[in-house]
């Protein structure tokens, strides 16, 4: 099924992607050397409590994961790249974390990844990396307008991430948002222009570009929930849940500053 949000409810998912965004920002400056995933997850289940909103995650038995997933944020390093389960484990300087939560707020969701390097060092390949998946991200949303098809935005997100020379896993993409974290229609992160759903105003899409360095290949890990390289390689994911509008696109998922928690 496809929602469709009524002008009236585009408000709601604007306080929905402002609050995903700011605990993020906040968790992204918390996250240290030192800092134990476990933290992070209940610094994340505070926030999202005291905001009075609810996690997208915790009872969520999804086909690709084993049982409810029983954590309030996606805590993903180095090889690991998506639906990383917070464990007990202390970040190292250099890691590379992915951060990914959804949330919903009086009845809409948002969704949204950030990938960074943790403490003083700057491995060249993994900024690198970022950088494509935000830049992917980026294109991905300068193509998101009503009159585009889906295979418009995959196209975008896909020649950015191939143009940087990422092998690419059309596994795991975008997805449509509303009610629920995961909807119709699917955007994947390769495609052909042309094809695919036609984008229309009170659409929101959760875009969502990630890579792994030297291959195409996951593996789940003995957690049941997340996904890594097959070859060990860092991996990076950038993502933005947007509105589509009259004229273009709106990103909901942006900080606004605001403290939270
Ligand atoms: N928010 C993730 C996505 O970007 C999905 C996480 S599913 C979970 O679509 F169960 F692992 F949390
Ligand atoms: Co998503």
């Amino acid at each position: 099924m496809i929602e469709i949000l009524s002008p009236t409810e585009l408000p709601r998912a604007r306080a929905a992607g402002a609050l995903v965004a700011d605990i993020l920002q906040t968790l992204r400056s918390r996250a240290a050397v030192g800092t134990n995933l476990l933290d992070v997850d209940r610094w994340a289940r505070a926030m999202i409590t005291g905001a009075g909103a609810q996690s997208c995650y915790v009872d969520y038995e999804p086909s690709f994961g084993r049982g409810p997933f029983g954590h309030h944020i996606c805590t993903s390093v180095n090889d690991a790249v998506l639906h990383g389960l917070p464990h007990d484990y202390a970040l190292a300087d250099g890691d590379l974390l992915t951060l990914d939560l959804a949330v919903s707020l009086r009845g809409v969701v948002a969704d949204s990844a950030v990938s960074f390097v943790v403490g003083e060092a700057r491995p060249p390949e993994s900024v690198a990396m970022i950088d494509a998946t935000e830049r992917a991200l980026s294109a991905g949303i300068a193509a998101a307008r009503p009159g585009a098809r889906i295979g418009d935005l995959s196209h975008a997100i896909g020649s950015v991430l191939a143009g940087a020379g990422y092998p690419i896993n059309t596994q795991f993409g975008g997805h449509g948002v509303g009610s629920t974290m995961h909807q119709d229609p699917h955007v994947a992160n390769a495609g052909r222009p042309g094809r695919g759903f036609t984008l229309r105003p009170g659409l929101l899409l959760a875009l969502e570009p990630w890579v792994m360095a030297d291959t195409d290949e996951l593996v789940t890990d003995a957690d049941g929930w997340t996904l890594r390289s097959a070859t060990g390689c860092r991996t990076a994911h950038s993502e933005h849940t947007i509105a589509i509008t009259d004229d273009g696109a709106e990103i909901l998922t942006l900080p606004t500053g605001a403290a939270v928690g």
